[in-house]
């Protein structure tokens, strides 16, 4: 597939295209900086309407050239682009960049005829990570139904985001996938940041003490690339096991007190319910910081 991929010049989208090219999909990558990765890129501020359809609709490499048959068309939007958290900028600039980037980006290729976007939510939706003081679940684990009502700016322009998505495929028809992803971790994040999560639990209690191996997030972008037909959706993205070095009983005895638990839970089962994308696209993630560090 010919892919048009915002931000991949940032953490989880160099990743996630190292897997996309390895599938041997042609991945052509949108951002504001070059990635350094051997990609073709077009650096665009997703913010401007002009710029997103002026990239989704041109050459981006000159071998396309050679063809003499005109610019060839995406065959899907992986939309990773966003300010990724509060606290980087000011509140209100998060929000805009975020939703008016993703607008956008989906307008663009809904316009355009893309049949697929997959774009990058957020485990933030569920208002526990960015809260003033602690917000518990609802009920774990916490699964796609659980409402999201968040308090902070770019968990908000998330949500927006979802209502956006879900507006432009009830048009369209289009596929249109969220991922809610959980807090992403690069291979060599096991060795420079577990060790801390393994002292102390409760530095994962924002995360809802989950985790995503950013080559899994790769694969769960492609196994949504090969699934086709599922209208709107959103899946939580995480491992199946906790990030921390306490069971799963252990984390509702010492952090869930009064929170409903929902069936029965493995020893290290994840608190973020991956089920829905294990079902409906096939998703398997591969790894977890347990083969690191025992
Ligand atoms: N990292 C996490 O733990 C995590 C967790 C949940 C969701 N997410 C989401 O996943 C996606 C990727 O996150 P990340 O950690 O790789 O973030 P990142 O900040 O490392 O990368 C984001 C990329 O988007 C680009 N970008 C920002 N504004 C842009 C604009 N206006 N036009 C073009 N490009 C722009 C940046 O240059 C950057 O390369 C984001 O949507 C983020 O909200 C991340």
């Amino acid at each position: 597939m010919r892919i048009f991929f915002t931000g991949g010049s940032g953490k989880a989208g160099k990743h996630a295209i190292a897997h996309l090219q390895a599938q041997g999909h042609t991945v052509v990558n949108v951002d504001l900086v070059p990635s350094g990765l051997d990609v073709s890129e077009l650096l665009v501020d997703l913010t401007d309407a002009g710029q997103v359809i002026g990239a989704m609709s041109q050459y981006t490499d000159f071998h396309e050239l050679e063809t003499g048959t005109g610019v060839p068309r995406f065959d899907a939007v992986v939309h990773f682009a966003a300010v990724p958290r509060v606290m980087i900028g000011t509140d209100g600039e998060c929000f805009r960049i975020n939703t008016l980037s993703t607008y956008n980006v989906i307008e663009a290729a809904v316009k355009l005829g893309v049949p697929k976007v997959i774009f990058a939510s957020s485990e933030t939706t569920y208002g526990v990570c960015f809260a003033h003081g602690e917000i518990k679940p609802d009920y774990v684990p916490v699964d796609e139904d659980h409402p999201t009502i968040p308090h902070d700016s770019y968990a908000m322009s998330k949500v927006c985001n979802e209502v956006t998505a879900r507006s432009f495929q009830a048009r369209s028809g289009i596929d249109i996938y969220g991922l809610r992803i959980n807090n992403v971790i690069e291979p060599h994040e096991y060795a420079t940041n577990f060790p801390a999560f393994i002292a102390d639990a409760a530095t994962r209690r924002r995360n809802i003490f989950a985790y995503i191996d950013a080559r899994d997030l790769g694969h769960m972008v492609d196994c949504c690339l090969k699934t086709n037909g599922l209208g709107y959706q959103v899946f939580n993205v995480s491992n199946d096991d906790l990030s921390v070095g306490i069971t799963a009983q252990e984390v509702v005895d010492r952090f869930y007190q009064g929170v409903k638990v929902r069936g029965t839970l493995a020893e290290n089962e994840t608190m973020y319910a991956n089920g829905k994308a294990k079902r409906m696209v096939g998703f398997a993630p591969q790894h977890s910081w347990r083969d690191v560090l025992g």
